[in-house]
């Protein structure tokens, strides 16, 4: 069976984002990383950063999985500043973690959104979309979530379950 990991850029780590996550999580088995509760720096040309957790994370993530689930809340109508940095950070991996970066390739990347909007603006999916064509990794699926009354409400609950489908 693929093996994935779920990782979550929310600057709330009991949210939304994390409602959603841990519903996936659970269903499918997968361990859920949360970034806020990382230390992962900006990125940074001079990479003195180098010691924070990024590398350790991004080593075990390509070591060990298939599959990237990113999930992230909706902010201004793009991905989260965390989960940006968190992309930002991969250009490590295009330098001084090449060989982590190679491993990258062929890997499977998934994104989960949660948001106010139940639908959204149309370019939301493009930065993953692109980031992964450029990494050489599979572009499998996406889903949008959304919470009301602090529940996932059950046409959410079909669209995961179809998400769900869809990558496995
Ligand atoms: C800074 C900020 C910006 C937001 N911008 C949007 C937006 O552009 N579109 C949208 O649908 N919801 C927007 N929202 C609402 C959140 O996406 C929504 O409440 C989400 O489920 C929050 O997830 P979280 O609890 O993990 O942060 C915004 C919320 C915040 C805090």
């Amino acid at each position: 069976m693929k093996k994935g990991i779920i990782i979550l850029g929310s600057s709330n780590s009991n949210g939304n984002t994390q409602k959603v996550t841990s519903y996936v999580s659970k269903l499918i088995n997968y361990p859920v990383i949360d970034l806020k509760q990382k230390k992962i720096l900006e990125f940074d040309y001079e990479f003195n950063n180098r010691h924070d957790d990024f590398h350790p994370l991004i080593i075990t993530i390509v070591e060990n999985y298939d599959l990237i689930i990113f999930a992230t809340p909706v902010y201004w109508y793009t991905m989260s500043g965390i989960m940006k940095t968190f992309f930002d950070r991969i250009s490590d991996c295009l330098t001084i973690e090449e060989e982590t970066g190679r491993k990258l390739k062929g890997m499977e990347m998934a994104v989960i959104s949660s948001g106010s909007d139940k639908i959204l603006k149309k370019g939301f999916h493009m930065p993953f979309l692109e980031s992964a064509k450029y990494l050489g990794m599979d572009y499998v699926t996406d889903v949008h979530c959304w919470i009301e009354n602090e529940t996932i409400p059950d046409v959410v609950k079909i669209k995961i379950d179809k998400f769900i489908k869809a990558i496995m």
